[in-house]
């Protein structure tokens, strides 16, 4: 392990300015540099221009907050960034992607830029007049027994993360895109069973802010969400090891849903 490579505290966060050019040009290097390395997949992905697009929109109303961190090293290069969201009417985060440059993956910066993400949604919070989110939600795509993804649940695994059993739907993030069903919704904690409405309250901010579907209850992945978590009432929780033993219940299909 290169543990020694380069410690967090020489990194630092800095938060992407919608309104400020050399901020937007930071977010473009990171885009073309990290991003577009670490999610291959072209429909799990947002464009840049939806990045730009959110930012803008975000400053437009306070029941949402849109934030795109990136983290530097002392030599001002991007080494990785987060994206993600604050729902104030259900005083919710929902991390939609954590990424790390290949070649700094491992030395405890995806974990520093986690714990960043946690002081902006808690500081979201305060602004509430809350003292903390009241839960954290993250999107993963599901594991598979080897390579990166297996990688990746180990590391929200150590961030305390939990499976939430039911079969989530990604919409099409734009109309080029395809829906996705390959991606589970997970949720920061120890409860091992979450009210369906509290899920159905944040899937249908995170539908109408951070996907830009305006009427949540129209869209037919929303409601077949919305059918599954409705019969069972609450949704039960699974560690993610639980959950990705091959023969756990929950085995979900990597197949892509036409939208
Ligand atoms: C997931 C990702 C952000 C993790 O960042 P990172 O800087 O490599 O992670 P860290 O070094 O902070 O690891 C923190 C912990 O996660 C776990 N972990 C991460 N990678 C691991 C691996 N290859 N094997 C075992 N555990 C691992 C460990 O528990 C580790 O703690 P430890 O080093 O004390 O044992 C990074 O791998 C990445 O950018 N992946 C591609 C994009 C992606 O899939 N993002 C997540 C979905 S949004």
């Amino acid at each position: 392990m290169m543990k020694n490579k380069l410690l967090p505290y020489s990194a630092q966060i800095e938060p992407v300015i919608g309104t400020d050019v050399k901020s937007l040009n930071d977010l473009e290097t990171f885009y073309r540099n990290v991003y577009l390395d670490c999610f291959t997949n072209k429909d799990e992905r947002e464009s840049l221009n939806n990045l730009f697009f959110y930012l803008k929109r975000s400053t437009k109303t306070r029941l949402w907050k849109y934030h795109i961190i990136l983290i530097k090293d002392n030599t001002g290069s991007i080494l990785g960034g987060a994206i993600f969201d604050y729902f104030k009417k259900s005083n919710t985060g929902m991390v939609e992607f954590v990424a790390i440059r290949k070649d700094y993956q491992h030395l405890g910066l995806g974990s520093f830029l986690y714990r960043a993400i946690l002081r902006y949604l808690i500081a979201d919070a305060r602004q509430n007049h809350l003292t903390k989110p009241a839960y954290v939600f993250c999107e993963v795509e599901i594991p598979a027994t080897r390579g990166r993804y297996k990688k990746n649940i180990l590391f929200w695994n150590h961030h305390r993360f939990r499976h939430l059993n039911f079969q989530y739907i990604q919409p099409n993030l734009s109309p080029g895109q395809k829906a996705l069903n390959n991606l589970w919704l997970m949720m920061r904690g120890t409860d091992t069973s979450v009210p369906g409405q509290l899920i159905l309250n944040v899937l249908s901010d995170y539908l109408k802010y951070g996907m830009n579907i305006p009427k949540p209850t129209q869209n037919p992945h929303y409601r077949k969400m919305r059918q599954e978590i409705t019969r069972m009432g609450n949704v039960s929780t699974s560690t993610l090891s639980e959950s990705t033993r091959p023969s756990g219940k929950h085995r979900l299909t990597s197949k892509n849903t036409q939208s």
